[in-house]
């Protein structure tokens, strides 16, 4: 996809941190954007702030773990704009536990938003993008997590370890049909983004009620302190954006958005070529 000016845009987690940015630069590419995000609140302060900045959106309420809600948004998108050129799958929440201790609840709520979040919107739009036969581009938020793995964020982990293998299933199924759809996968270290509290949107039905609170080891909250600072000080929205749009004019499919991270991503493939234990990775 080359041309952006007059297209139409479907961000998910659009009112905060890396959607938001996004959409902003959507905007500046004189794009229509439909703005989805579970956060009404939010969601609405963001569509203002856009619209009196001169962008043309669409704020949809919308939880992506629900695939009816999916589908609505879809709906209303090609009833408002008639098609959809650019879809990002980038809503995302995340929790601090280890894997044993993560509750179902830990899982189902992560589970449904970072991956089912992403098959629901690629089950749901890539027909519609089949149909229009035009040049169109999805992107899917995973994280350098779907490449390397860190202790004390296994759901997350495991979300966006399928992420990435269902993005690169996608890709080559595009491929083979020689597709006007193109794809690609998002995986980012550190940026400047509410996502530590992302516990806000929590549903009560996977609130875990009455768990033992973990007690954290002086290390462990050492560690959390300082993957805090890492994100506060980490790239900006719209410099991932940046990143975004130029893999879709180029066409690439991973976009890093640190070069440090392709050291991780190497010594995790040699320690498989070489039968190694893994190394940890300093995320
Ligand atoms: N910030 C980072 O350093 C970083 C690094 C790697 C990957 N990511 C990924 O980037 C994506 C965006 O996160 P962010 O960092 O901008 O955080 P953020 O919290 O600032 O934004 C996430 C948005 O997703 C929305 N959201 C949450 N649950 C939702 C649901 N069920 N349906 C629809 N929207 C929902 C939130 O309301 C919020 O607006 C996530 O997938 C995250 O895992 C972030």
């Amino acid at each position: 996809m080359k041309n952006f000016k007059d297209k139409v845009a479907v961000v998910t987690g659009a009112a905060s941190g890396i959607g938001r940015g996004f959409a902003e630069r959507c905007i500046q590419e004189g794009m229509k954007v439909v703005l989805a995000d579970v956060e009404e609140r939010a969601l609405m302060h963001t569509a203002e702030e856009l619209s009196a900045a001169g962008g043309i959106v669409l704020p949809v309420v919308t939880d992506v773990s629900n695939p009816e809600a999916v589908d609505a948004l879809a709906k209303k998108t090609i009833d408002s704009y008639g098609g959809v050129h650019l879809l990002f799958n980038n809503a995302g929440v995340g929790g601090a536990s280890s894997i044993w201790e993560s509750t179902l609840a830990d899982w189902d709520w992560i589970l449904g938003v970072n991956l089912y979040g992403v098959i629901h919107g690629v089950r749901t739009f890539v027909p519609y993008m089949h149909a229009q036969d035009e040049p169109c581009h999805i992107i899917n938020t995973a994280s350098i997590l779907g490449l390397v793995t860190m202790p004390g964020s296994g759901v997350y982990n495991v979300t966006k370890f399928g992420v990435v293998a269902l993005s690169e299933t996608l890709f080559h199924e595009l491929a083979a049909q020689n597709s006007n759809i193109n794809v690609s996968v998002l995986c980012p270290a550190w940026v400047n983004t509410n996502i530590l509290e992302a516990g806000r949107n929590r549903p009560d039905e996977f609130q875990n009620v009455g768990a033992k609170q973990p007690v954290l080891t002086p290390e462990e909250e050492q560690a959390g302190a300082e993957f805090a600072q890492a994100i506060a000080n980490g790239l900006s929205p719209l410099e991932v954006a940046d990143h975004i749009f130029r893999a879709i004019t180029e066409e690439k499919f991973y976009i890093l958005t640190h070069d440090i991270t392709k050291q991780w991503i190497k010594e995790h493939t040699d320690n498989i070529l070489q039968g190694e234990n893994p190394t940890l990775a300093p995320v």
